[in-house]
């Protein structure tokens, strides 16, 4: 029976969250944790379903919201085919982690479901297409993507981000660190949009204090790069430019009491830094490790975690990862 399975990495961000909102450069990585889409032929109809969600649709029935961005995906490759409606495919999508959590799930899921329908379908592709038509997904998930959850789950690896009015300025390192990240979710909800509210504004009332911290932000982010993005990278110097990032995460105020104790133990059990991924507020931190701390680190963290997960950097990006043709 005709089948395809392929996936596209979720990622982090190591540094420079929210100051990147003020045009300041962050850095971010896919990481091998991925999520699936497996597409097999059926006769007349069209499923998706997915595995974590536990949602099924129909083609006749209405469209729940999570599936919304899918649905864009579909309606524009079936433009492209000239090919309407397009049936014949049950999609399955199933994640290496929990929906939402603040990894790029949605942008990851819309990268898996394009590389296994353009597979499927037999139709010839770049990345960029699929980066292109991942963004018009996000477009739906987020309203105005930054393009940096898209761009890592499509190509993979490290990735230095700036945003800028006429467009953001993507870099992508040629060459892949080697590390370990220990990802604790404090399991309290966050909220991007709220977030970013909030720091907007602290900012209006102490302009030129947030900017200098933002400005520092975007100088760590350039160091950090520099470290990362060849071989041969200090791992302890980019752990205490962690912290310091930490730092000045807790002072625009998206620091919680519960973050703060998952960063400490991290520390206290041996990380060689910490810090708030993502917009805070709840959600997850991330923990840089050598290998021998891991198991020390997790055994201590998952006692106040929702959940633990390790992860290294991937550099592949979306792949096929099986086919079968008939
Ligand atoms: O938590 P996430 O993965 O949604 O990241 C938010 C990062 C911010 O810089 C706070 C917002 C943004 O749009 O870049």
């Amino acid at each position: 029976m005709k089948e395809v399975v392929a996936s596209a990495p979720c990622k982090t961000i190591l540094f420079g969250e929210h100051a990147v909102v003020y045009g300041y450069p962050a850095i971010a990585t896919a990481i091998n944790l991925r999520i699936r889409t497996k597409i097999r032929k059926i006769s007349g109809e069209l499923i998706i379903h997915s595995r974590d969600l536990k949602v099924t649709w129909k083609r006749n029935q209405s469209v729940p919201k999570e599936f919304l961005p899918i649905c864009k995906v579909i309606e524009e490759i079936s433009d492209l085919i000239d090919q309407k409606p397009l049936n014949g495919m049950h999609i399955e999508i199933f994640s290496d982690v929990p929906p939402s959590c603040g990894l790029g799930t949605s942008a990851a899921t819309a990268v898996s479901v394009i590389t296994a329908m353009l597979e499927f379908l037999e139709i010839n592709y770049d990345k960029n297409f699929i980066n292109k038509l991942a963004f018009e997904a996000e477009k739906i998930s987020h309203g105005t993507p930054s393009g940096i959850d898209n761009t890592v789950a499509t190509f993979g690896g490290l990735i230095r981000y700036v945003k800028r009015n006429s467009g953001p300025n993507i870099e992508r390192s040629k060459y892949t660190p080697e590390f370990t990240l220990i990802l604790a979710d404090s399991g309290l909800p966050r909220s991007t949009k709220h977030a970013v509210k909030n720091v907007a504004i602290l900012r209006e009332h102490f302009p030129r204090v947030i900017d200098d911290i933002f400005s520092i932000m975007g100088k760590i982010s350039d160091e950090a790069w520099t470290l990362l993005s060849k071989a041969g990278e200090n791992l302890r110097t980019i752990g205490h430019l962690m912290n310091i990032n930490h730092g000045l995460l807790d002072a625009i105020g998206v620091n919680l009491p519960e973050l703060e104790t998952l960063v400490n133990i991290a520390r206290k059990n041996g990380a060689l830094g910490a810090k708030i991924t993502g917009a805070g507020l709840g959600g997850f931190i991330i923990a840089l490790a050598e290998s021998a701390a891991v198991h020390k680190i997790h055994s201590a963290i998952k006692n106040y975690a929702r959940l633990v997960l390790i992860a290294k950097p991937d550099n592949m990006g979306c792949i096929v990862e099986s086919k079968v043709k008939t």
